[in-house]
């Protein structure tokens, strides 16, 4: 079996079928999910947040991408893998953005890249996708700009309807392979998804798109805390792990752990 290629992706949208993307951090987890059949995996900067510990995305450096990219690659057979550019490295211009790619193209092993930003990194995508570097671009609510854009709901108004529309055009005419809508009203996602040739990747944006991402954390119920509206959970993995931690910590404790048959004589 091969990898899957940017080029399936194309195809998948020309046969109107829809596919599904989930975030990965590891490669156990990675494997997880490609022996699921998970078909595209994005080793988001979300793990900035999942992983690391950070509260927001913006302190996440290419070395911890690359890392965590090398380990979702190894840890994989058949998904393509997408790595996320990290904030600042690619927002001073087209040259720094090539020299991050390339980082997790050629060291790590990334199939794709991922950047945030329409018109203003269209760019940035232009010289990657130039260089046979497959890009992924991702519009709507965009977090590393959380210090000016806040968490709030992308494209409501014309006005704003109007720019993303010139965003999405922007990515797909710099030679995107894809674009991820992040918290965007449903319709104004529908009629994204009709105008553009290339896959829309929703999260938060309704049942029109494409394809849908969400964060494995979230959706399997590992994260912590109240979640989005948009996040649907499919597992109680930190019920179950708590659980687990629990009963070995009271097995140790009242000497029940190790039994006879964890011995070795
Ligand atoms: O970092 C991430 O997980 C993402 C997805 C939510 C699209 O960018
Ligand atoms: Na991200």
């Amino acid at each position: 079996t091969r990898r899957i290629t940017v080029r399936d992706i194309t195809t998948a949208k020309e046969r109107g079928e829809k596919w599904p993307m989930l975030t990965a951090y590891d490669a156990m987890t990675a494997s997880v999910f490609d022996e699921a059949g998970i078909p595209v995996m994005l080793v988001g900067d979300s793990m900035g947040n999942c992983h690391l510990g950070y509260e927001t995305t913006v302190p996440v450096t290419l070395d911890e991408m690359a890392m965590l990219c090398a380990a979702v690659v190894r840890g994989t057979s058949r998904a393509l893998i997408v790595g996320d550019l990290p904030f600042g490295t690619y927002q001073e211009g087209p040259a720094q953005a090539l020299r991050s790619a390339l980082r997790l193209v050629k060291d790590a092993g990334v199939g794709a890249v991922k950047l945030e930003g329409g018109e203003r990194s269209h760019r940035q995508i232009e010289l990657l996708v130039e260089s046979g570097i497959p890009v992924m671009a991702h519009i709507g609510l965009t977090p590393q700009s959380v210090n000016t854009m806040g968490y709030r709901v992308q494209g409501r108004g014309e006005e704003a309807a109007q720019q993303l529309l010139r965003d999405a055009k922007a990515v797909q005419d710099a030679g995107a392979f894809a674009v991820v809508l992040e918290l965007v009203p449903a319709e104004l996602a529908a009629e994204v998804t009709r105008v553009l040739h290339i896959p829309t990747v929703g999260i938060g944006a309704g049942a029109q798109c494409d394809a849908q991402v969400l964060v494995w954390t979230d959706m399997m119920g590992l994260t912590a805390g109240k979640m989005p509206r948009f996040v649907k959970q499919y597992a109680d993995v930190r019920r179950v792990m708590s659980n687990a931690a629990q009963a070995f910590a009271e097995d140790v404790v009242g000497g029940a752990f190790p039994a006879e048959e964890h011995a070795v004589h």
